[in-house]
């Protein structure tokens, strides 16, 4: 085929060149020998500012898809059931299969394996998020035998074993979002803390004083200390506590400026631990799964909730941060404590 012979040292000049002009053929490799690179030509129009040889050239080998793979053993009605977007945690992948294809599941998770370039291990959900804990089951179909991995998240490092905490790598912006609201000095208090992705990405991005991390499951609290532990800066400003909040938060005997409250489902239960340990003017960000048509009403009510408990308070915000089902989100109230 035709193509563009270089001198290395113009490589980069002159690929911006044929690029920009749509002569750079992109199907082909571009080669080199110890003084010349050679990028394929598209052969209609030739540039006729550099030299032109005929070689042959190696063609690029076409990325193949999940849905390449996937449609050598499933039926396109088949993988229509399959969702369109999988969780990925560090570098194991997610899966929800559904019931009508369990009968393929080793084959479908060798060709997401395959297709990845960055997970190592693919599983199944084998339970969704129960319990106190918040915990899930999930089985490994294919890569490496493994549930633990280190979840990269806004420049902090969580490791974790999937099955043992509670973790949504979804929850990334929203976690971006509260620490854009920290002024500098702030003392905040994170109820049901996890393996800490809240107190940490808040530590990374923000000007707090201080981050009170306070978790039940023994397991996730374990991950938090070593994920803290990882980097020097947050040893100090982020204390992280072992423990149910009803006992622990009144221990402290302190008062902060923001309260998070990441429990959805039952947050709400916990609002007369955390309103008394809101300075006047503080703020608490209460998580809760809700159907869409219930999000206005649900928040008056835990503003009457509030009130009932003697605590003057404001509706600042309401935030939708994540689909949970169909109708059904996960939303975020912003609540002034006066
Ligand atoms: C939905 S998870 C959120 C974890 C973490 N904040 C995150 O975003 O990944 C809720 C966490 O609250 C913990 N938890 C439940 N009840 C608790 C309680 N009474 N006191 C402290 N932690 C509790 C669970 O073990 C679980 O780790």
């Amino acid at each position: 085929m035709k193509v563009a012979k270089v001198v290395l040292k113009d490589a980069e000049k002159m690929k911006s060149l044929l690029l920009e002009q749509g002569m750079l053929n992109c199907n082909f490799l571009p080669s080199t020998d110890s003084e010349h690179i050679y990028f394929p030509l598209l052969e209609d129009e030739l540039p006729d500012y550099v030299e032109i040889v005929e070689r042959e050239m190696q063609a690029k080998q076409k990325k193949v898809t999940v849905d390449d793979l996937m449609s050598e053993f499933l039926s396109k009605e088949e993988m229509q059931l399959i969702p369109r977007s999988q969780e990925m945690i560090g570098d194991i992948l997610i899966l929800e299969i559904p019931d009508q294809l369990i009968y393929k599941e080793k084959e479908i998770a060798d060709a997401y394996l395959k297709s990845s370039h960055t997970a190592k291990v693919v599983v199944k959900k084998t339970a969704i998020h129960s319990g106190q804990f918040r915990t899930r089951g999930v089985e490994v179909l294919a890569g490496e035998d493994r549930k633990e991995t280190t979840h990269l998240e806004s420049g902090v490092r969580l490791f974790m074993n999937i099955e043992e905490t509670y973790f949504s790598a979804r929850l990334g912006n929203e976690r971006l979002r509260i620490a854009k609201l920290v002024k500098p000095n702030e003392e905040i208090l994170v109820m049901f803390s996890g393996c800490a992705p809240y107190p940490l990405v808040l530590a990374r991005h923000t000007e707090a004083s201080k981050i009170v991390g306070i978790e039940l499951n023994f397991q996730a609290h374990t991950f938090a200390i070593m994920n803290r532990d990882m980097s020097k800066e947050f040893y100090t400003r982020v204390p992280l506590i072992n423990g149910d909040v009803r006992v622990e938060v009144p221990r402290l005997k302190e008062k902060f400026d923001r309260v998070l409250m990441p429990l959805p489902k039952t947050s709400e239960e916990f609002l007369d631990v955390a309103l008394p340990v809101v300075k006047s003017g503080g703020i608490i960000h209460l998580y809760s799964f809700l159907n869409e048509k219930d999000i206005v009403n649900e928040g008056q009510n835990i503003l009457d909730l509030c009130e009932e408990m003697g605590f003057e308070v404001e509706l600042i915000n309401t935030v939708k941060c994540g689909q949970h089902a169909p109708y059904v989100f996960r939303v975020c109230y912003d609540i002034k404590v006066y």
